[in-house]
């Protein structure tokens, strides 16, 4: 019976719709996230912080944000399941000035020092900001940058906490993908960052340095000691 109702919902999921985004017409199986209809079809809609696999989006960055026709308000692209005749806007006046101000946040909470960073030219919110025509250095937003101790204690990874954007992929995917659980999201509003159980340093925790963490960092939070 339950396999049943399974595959039954399993079918309908499958199903065809269309859909359009800014006026191109889209075919995609119903239920899927709309960010990544997007992004396979060439609509490029900027994010953070989802990653393919991941269930429940954390809809962390906001920057995603488009919008949809009979939507009160704007949303995001990552938690939005399509459905046909799905309409979606994503670069209205609206939608650009929510983007950009998401963009400045993130820029205004990170160290403005790229050439002494491990990820620069890699770096996804390089990428972003220049996507954005953004400065790297805010001059609307006072910087919001934290001084936290860096943590080298872990033999192959280095953790700098101050340019963390709380974006959650490593806490996904040390929990998800490697079982371990060791990264956290702790304390909370402005205090808020990726840490471990107790504020452990790394070398003290079960890490055994996958570095999964590493390849999911946006930024040069997370980095390979090299
Ligand atoms: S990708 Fe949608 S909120 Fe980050």
């Amino acid at each position: 019976m339950i396999f049943s109702a399974f595959s039954a919902s399993s079918a309908v999921n499958k199903k065809k719709v269309t859909i359009t985004i800014d006026g191109q017409s889209i075919t995609a199986e119903k239920g899927s996230r709309l960010l990544w209809v997007a992004l396979d079809n060439g609509i490029y809609i900027p994010n953070l912080c989802l990653l393919k696999d991941m269930e429940i989006p954390p809809a962390a960055c906001r920057l995603c944000i488009v919008e949809i026709e009979g939507k009160p308000g704007p949303v995001t692209a990552c938690t939005e399941e399509v459905y046909a005749g799905m309409t979606v806007r994503t670069s209205t006046p609206m939608v650009q000035r929510l983007r950009r101000r998401a963009a400045e946040l993130l820029i205004a909470s990170h160290p403005a020092n790229c050439p002494a960073c491990g990820k620069n030219r890699s770096c996804q919110l390089q990428s972003l900001a220049r996507n954005l025509k953004l400065k790297l250095k805010p001059n609307r937003l006072r910087p919001l940058v934290h001084d936290l101790p860096i943590d080298r204690s872990h033999p192959v990874l280095l953790f700098d906490p101050n340019k963390c954007l709380l974006c959650g992929r490593c806490v996904w995917v040390c929990k998800e993908r490697t079982g371990l659980g060791i990264l956290q999201l702790t304390h909370r509003g402005f205090e808020t960052r990726v840490s471990t159980f107790m504020n452990k340093p790394l070398a003290e925790t079960r890490c055994t340095g996958c570095l999964e963490c590493v390849q999911v960092c946006p930024v040069g939070a997370l980095l390979p000691k090299q």
